[in-house]
């Protein structure tokens, strides 16, 4: 058995990168939809069909797990798919397999609480302390999971979401580092001006910002603290893994990763990102 790792395209290279280190003898799948990218356009109903063809194709490939390396994915699709899909998928496999998210983990991680924690409901206005600035795709951006759920949990923490629409294509495309850093700035101003300040603290919000994660940090003031969402997934998966020993992540620590778009060495922004040569195979 394998873990999957789904992704509309390279983002997802980062919270892989994070989970290989954690679990090097596992077996792992990675499938980047790149022939349907980038999903944060998209309507909803279109990213629930993608996500769960993705993950067919990787169960198919042996996974017991798949993990939404994608926050459109995980914030419009997951429990969709958790609640109508899997349950009836599982019986026509006969095996456990599950799908895993990546904002569950990032919301623990930006409020310091576990997920089941439940803010007490107070009357009075609370005052907000810390402003949390999340950048992520407009999907992720219009579902306000985080203000959602961050606000359930703690009420100090005041989130504002900034769209930046343009990075997911520039990422895929090769873009260079003057422009992306141009795009950027643009959408960090674009935050402070809705704030009145900048945040003080950020949560890149999309897994192809991992990326350009050095351009988001010297964007923003120096010391701003960046929560990661590579890490905070790969914690949330070894205590997954190790609560569910029916999960079986493999023990050959091979390396596949497939793409639905043109086969063959991904760009020189990805390669930098990598440290290295990568090739896709066709899914
Ligand atoms: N990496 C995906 C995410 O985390 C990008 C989604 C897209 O393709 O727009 O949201």
């Amino acid at each position: 058995m394998t873990i999957g790792v789904f992704d509309s395209g390279v983002g997802g290279l980062s919270v892989h990168r994070a989970l290989v280190q954690r679990l090097p003898q596992a077996d792992f799948v990675y499938l980047a939809d790149q022939a349907n990218a980038p999903y944060g356009g998209r309507p909803g109903e279109e990213i629930v069909d993608l996500t769960r063809a993705g993950c067919e194709r990787l169960f198919e490939a042996g996974a017991s797990l798949v993990v939404l390396a994608c926050n459109t994915a995980s914030a419009i699709a997951l429990r969709r798919l958790q609640q109508t899909w899997l349950p009836g998928y599982r019986k026509t496999l006969g095996r456990p397999v599950n799908i895993l998210g990546i904002i569950v983990p990032t919301i623990e991680a930006a409020t310091g609480l576990p997920w089941e924690h439940e803010a007490e409901r107070r009357g009075d206005k609370v005052e907000q302390l810390d402003v949390l600035g999340v950048f992520s795709t407009q999907g992720t951006t219009n579902s306000r999971v985080y203000e959602i759920e961050i606000d359930k949990r703690k009420q100090d923490l005041a989130v504002f979401s900034q769209a930046c629409p343009d990075l997911v294509p520039m990422i895929e495309a090769d873009a260079g580092v003057v422009e992306l850093a141009k795009a950027v700035e643009g959408y960090v101003q674009a935050l402070k001006t809705r704030i009145g300040r900048y945040p003080d603290r950020a949560v890149l919000g999309c897994t192809h910002y991992e990326i350009i994660a050095d351009i988001f940090r010297a964007a923003l003031p120096a010391g701003t603290p960046v929560i990661h969402q590579p890490q905070s997934t790969a914690d949330s998966l070894e205590r997954y893994l190790e609560r569910h020993p029916e999960y079986d992540p493999g023990t050959g620590g091979s390396r596949v990763f497939l793409t639905t778009g043109q086969p063959g060495p991904q760009n020189g922004l990805v390669q930098s990102f990598w440290g290295g040569p990568l090739v896709f195979e066709k899914a």
